[in-house]
């Protein structure tokens, strides 16, 4: 699961980084919230969560850790198109808006989910 993480961790820093080179060349800053979000949530949070793989829960696969990873992505994914659409002008805020909240449910969930995981992992530490 380590992996997965990192290798979708650095496909969000490719592209938070070509939307902030686009920014920063067309000196128009108008999707600087989308790509922070894609940077933050995408890139940095999906390699926090490789780490806490690789260094806390084990390699141990079971269903949570995987829907953990599918909800995190899902989440940051519409999140992220969300946001690029509504700071684009390319959609009426009101439609897009029950979505990125969605989204935004999707991302917490994610992260309550690596709480439980950690939970379980430090009981099963123990018991062994
Ligand atoms: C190729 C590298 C990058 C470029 C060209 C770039 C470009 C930009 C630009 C043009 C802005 C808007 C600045 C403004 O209007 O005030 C911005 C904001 C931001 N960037 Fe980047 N960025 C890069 C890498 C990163 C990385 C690696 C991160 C974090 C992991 C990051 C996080 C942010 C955040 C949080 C903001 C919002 C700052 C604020 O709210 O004032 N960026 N970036």
């Amino acid at each position: 699961m380590d992996r997965k993480f990192v290798f979708a961790s650095l496909i969000y820093a490719v592209i938070g980084m070509s939307l902030g080179i686009f920014m920063a060349a067309s000196q128009n800053h108008g999707q600087m919230v989308t790509h922070a979000h894609i940077m933050l949530a995408g890139f940095v949070v999906s390699f926090i969560y490789a780490l806490c793989h690789k260094l806390w829960l084990g390699s141990s696969d079971n269903s949570l850790k995987q829907i953990q990873f599918y909800v995190h992505q899902i989440g940051v994914a519409v999140m992220s198109l969300g946001l690029f659409l509504l700071y684009g002008d390319l959609i009426l805020p009101e439609a897009i808006e029950p979505i990125l909240a969605v989204s935004s449910f999707f991302v917490l969930s994610g992260m309550i989910m690596m709480i439980i995981l950690f939970i379980k992992s430090a009981k099963a530490t123990q018991q062994a």
